[in-house]
């Protein structure tokens, strides 16, 4: 394991955890390449793995077959292992852009990696990504790389310490720390869940369309501004660009009447609010008018939203140490 505060060599049985994540700027755009701000929030998976007489996830054998993150987990972190009882808790909801599934991806391959004599962090990194990716079929490293890194990260932008670059074979994403502003930040689950491969396609052959690398340009340009203001701390420019970022991805067809109705119940009480993530559903995030957090949360309870106040998450994906089970 390198020196990279990987993840150290544990027997069975192992224990690990690992954060959701909330993009501010730059989703599926990060995609074809443009930059992304994404930042691990204090909404987590814990997972537990055991030896076992067969393999399950929370004793359901069928998601070896039938869970794609558990199975390409399995595949590409566990190959030819012993079986395993595998227990996963989360209160980051499932489908609603919070980054469940790389939350997953990250506290399986950190808790098999550690049974395997332990796992560097930018390996760490690449794995989750592989498993999210072929699990989904499509996407970038942007939510396992939160997962992976804790606090708030920019792919491919920002001019933090490099952290380390993920890829496939036809692109590579350089992630970078951010530092914190130290903001605290309100998201908004609408209940509306929706698989992120669907959106990434759609949105996908938009971006291919004759005004589609005009459209990208104008995603690139916000996010690399959004970027440069949340590292100034900069409230104003954030939310300016957030509105604008928000604007883009309404354009590219991944709003949804129920993300607008939480968007203007959030407006009295925010600097701004956007979609974030794949859209169609799932979640919107708001930069709250500081002191207006509670407020916020009640008008978009109201609107029929499941609201919660995050702060970035410090740490990424790591072990539970002190004998906490699942
Ligand atoms: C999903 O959380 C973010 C998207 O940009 C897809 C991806 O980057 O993999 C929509």
């Amino acid at each position: 394991m390198a020196a990279d505060g990987g993840i150290p060599a544990q027997p069975l049985p192992v224990a690990a955890r690992a954060p959701g994540k909330c993009i501010v700027f730059g989703e599926h755009a990060v995609v074809h390449g443009a930059p992304a701000l994404v930042m691990a929030i204090d909404l987590e998976t814990q997972l537990f793995a055991r030896a076992a007489p067969a393999t399950s996830l929370n004793s359901d054998a069928e998601a070896v077959r039938e869970n794609p993150y558990f199975r390409e987990g399995l595949a590409r972190a566990w190959p030819d292992g012993p079986p395993l009882a595998v227990r996963a808790v989360s209160r980051i909801p499932r489908g609603a852009g919070l980054g469940s599934s790389a939350a997953f991806s990250a506290a399986l391959v950190a808790a098999l990696g550690a049974v395997t004599g332990g796992i560097a962090r930018r390996d760490l990194a690449q794995r989750a990504f592989e498993v999210e990716r072929a699990a989904q079929g499509v996407g970038s490293p942007t939510d396992t790389a939160a997962s992976v890194a804790g606090g708030c990260v920019a792919l491919n932008g920002g001019d933090g310490p490099p952290l380390w670059s993920v890829r496939t074979d036809e692109r590579a994403w350089e992630v970078r720390r951010v530092p914190d502003p130290g903001w605290v930040w309100v998201v908004a689950h609408s209940g509306i869940r929706r698989a992120t491969g669907d959106q990434v396609r759609a949105v996908g052959r938009r971006l291919a369309s004759a005004d589609g690398a005009a459209l990208l340009e104008r995603f690139r340009t916000v996010a690399r501004e959004g970027i440069a203001a949340v590292v100034r701390e900069d409230r104003a420019a954030v939310a300016a660009r957030m509105r604008e970022n928000q604007a883009l991805l309404t354009e590219v067809g991944v709003s949804h009447p129920r993300l607008e109705a939480l968007l203007a119940a959030a407006a009295p009480a925010a600097e701004a609010a956007k979609i974030t993530g794949a859209g169609g559903g799932g979640s919107i995030v708001v930069l709250p008018i500081p002191g207006r957090e509670v407020d916020l949360t009640r008008r978009l309870a109201r609107a029929g939203g499941l609201p919660f106040v995050v702060r970035p998450a410090p740490h990424g994906a790591g072990l539970i140490e002190s004998g906490v089970r699942p």
